[in-house]
């Protein structure tokens, strides 16, 4: 089964780091892991129906999402409604977000990617870069997704 880390990261690499910790806990589960970078190019939305599970991650953009995973909703929203390519909703997928002491963004992030399918977990915060109690809720996070996808 394969599962999708699809996620901003540019100011720090904190929410990369966290990108990483939830790919090792899918890994620990036996998932075929894709880490994405959406601040290193658009990604490429047809290629996102062939995973059984995602996770998201974004930093605290002015209590919103980055505009890159936008985009991502933006082009999920076109390929299955007007392109009618199949397969792009009904997954299991959880949410993860760094920010810089305000971290407004959740509803915001919870609203957002609902269009995908049904969350799972609690989202898991880290205020700046993650530490080690924050990235094994990372991980555990990943687990955790797998074990609904399974
Ligand atoms: C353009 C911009 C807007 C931001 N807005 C907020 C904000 O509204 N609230 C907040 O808590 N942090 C805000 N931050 C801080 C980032 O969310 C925080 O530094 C985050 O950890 C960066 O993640 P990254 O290192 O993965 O890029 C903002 C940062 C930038 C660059």
């Amino acid at each position: 089964m394969k599962a999708l880390v699809l996620y901003h990261s540019q100011e720090f690499g904190n929410t990369g780091k966290m990108a990483e910790a939830v790919a090792q806990g899918l890994r620990d589960e036996g998932l075929d892991v894709t880490l994405f970078n959406t601040d290193e190019s658009r990604y490429p939305i047809n290629e996102f129906a062939e995973y059984s599970c995602v996770a998201f991650g974004t930093p605290d953009y002015y209590s919103y999402p980055a505009g890159t995973l936008k985009t991502f909703m933006d082009d999920h929203y076109i390929a299955r409604v007007r392109k009618g390519v199949k397969n792009l909703q009904g997954k299991p997928y959880a949410l993860f977000y760094s920010h810089g002491g305000g971290g407004k963004v959740k509803p915001a992030m919870i609203n957002m990617f609902s269009y995908v399918g049904n969350q799972i977990g609690e989202p898991v915060e880290s205020y700046g870069a993650p530490d080690q109690k924050t990235l094994e809720d990372c991980k555990a996070l990943g687990k955790e997704l797998a074990e609904a996808t399974k």
